[in-house]
């Protein structure tokens, strides 16, 4: 999950990193009274996940409290690079900057380690340095068991040839960034710029925070930085219902238990797919190895729900979950939405193998939904359901 840099600045400033005063608003009235709490003027910094906000006019410099109003108009609404501008951070303005570094910690998953990175040639144009000079980006691998101690911070910021006046001073915020990356169970934390001022100190001016979903269930603070309004529903409901859903571009909707079987599923179908004019996966949803009924009706509910479904495939391997459960689930669904008045119109194409399949084959059949067709192999399923999609 990537954060907003006003996210990430609050995490910086609960780990010791050094970053200046801002506050997060959404309407352009908002910037006056909040560039007055800054003493006057403030930076006004458009939220959005994704680089390149100074280029794009997402930053801009406000001297007076009217001047904040004017620039938070200009950027609310704005479009950087296909994400509209919804909030804005007034943040507090850096004293003179002299010079902007860039540091990160990363997942190295290539190399199976955690990485530091970092450079004298910092702020807007990093990309390029890394790009054209990549001399100037020291890059060095941290063991996940040691992390980063001062000594280490040292041993970064010589590979990256600080000036001596900052070295210690980038080494500890080397350190407390590096506490910020563990404690949060973070991916990615990045400083860019993190800036020389005037006065010698050095202060994260923007911040990029990536977290790691799979640490959610011991990171209950990190439910808040859920951005529910970007989030796409269906995604959502599955997840409030603890399902694995994942939405892809073509028109069969996906439903098998276990992730192996899932997985080869989408191959079968796109291939079969190729014989019906390019159909593809319009989505995928795991039940899981245990599945009840009940959790086949929700797994049917979501998938149903993605309005680029044409045709659902239900692909069952009975081994814990029994195939007659999972055949009394589909059926009990289809009469659920009908009495919610959310009429199925898709045809849904069910292979059922393994445990009590035939058992399971014989509840659909006794049920004979119009909507419901059964085909007993897993090739002849997905070309069943890869015509329909492709003859709606
Ligand atoms: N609080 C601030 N005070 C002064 N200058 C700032 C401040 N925040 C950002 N800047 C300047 O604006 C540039 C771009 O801002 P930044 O937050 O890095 O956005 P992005 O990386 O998306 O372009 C920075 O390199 C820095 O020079
Ligand atoms: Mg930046």
């Amino acid at each position: 999950m990537d954060l907003f840099e006003y996210q990430a600045r609050d995490l910086f400033a609960k780990h010791g990193v050094p970053v200046l005063a801002g506050e997060v608003i959404d309407t352009p009235e908002a910037a006056r009274e909040a560039t007055e709490r800054l003493g006057g003027k403030s930076v006004v910094k458009a939220q959005v996940k994704v680089g390149g906000r100074g280029k794009a006019g997402g930053v801009k410099l406000a001297g007076t409290p009217d001047e904040a109003v004017a620039r938070a108009t200009d950027i609310l609404g704005m479009d950087i690079k296909g994400h509209t501008v919804h909030k804005v951070m007034i943040a507090e303005t850096a004293p003179e900057i002299l010079e902007e570094y860039y540091v990160s910690y990363l997942l190295d998953r290539t190399n199976r380690t955690f990485l530091a990175m970092a450079s004298v040639a910092g702020g807007m144009d990093i990309e390029q340095v890394a790009e054209e000079t990549p001399e100037k980006l020291a890059k060095v691998p941290v063991n996940a068991n040691e992390g980063v101690t001062i000594e280490k911070a040292r041993e970064i910021v010589a590979l990256a040839q600080f000036p001596a006046e900052v070295a210690e001073k980038v080494a500890e915020v080397l350190v407390t960034l590096w506490k910020t990356f563990i404690a949060e169970d973070a991916l990615l934390v990045e400083v860019n710029p993190l800036a020389k001022v005037a006065s010698g100190d050095v202060i994260a001016l923007d911040g990029k925070v990536s977290l790691d979903e799979n640490a959610e269930f011991r990171q209950p603070g990190h439910e808040e930085f859920v951005d529910h309004a970007a989030a796409n529903p269906l995604e959502a409901a599955a997840k409030a219902k603890n399902l694995n859903y994942v939405k892809l571009d073509g028109e069969v909707g996906i439903i098998g238990n276990g992730a192996g079987l899932v997985m080869s599923t989408l191959d079968v179908v796109a291939y079969a797919g190729e014989n019906h004019g390019g159909v593809k996966p319009a989505n995928f949803l795991d039940i899981g190895g245990g599945a009840s009924a009940a959790v086949m009706a929700n797994g049917l509910e979501i998938i149903l729900g993605d309005p680029d479904v044409k045709s659902v495939f239900v692909n069952v391997f009975g081994g814990i979950t029994a195939c007659d459960e999972v055949a009394n689930g589909i059926v009990q669904a289809l009469a659920l939405l009908e009495e919610k008045g959310e009429a199925v119109t898709k045809p849904l194409v069910v292979r059922l193998d393994g445990n009590n399949a035939e058992l399971g084959r014989k509840i659909l059949s006794d049920a004979n939904h119009p909507l419901v067709q059964r085909v007993d192999t897993m090739d002849g399923a997905a070309d069943k359901a890869a015509e329909l999609a492709a003859a709606k």
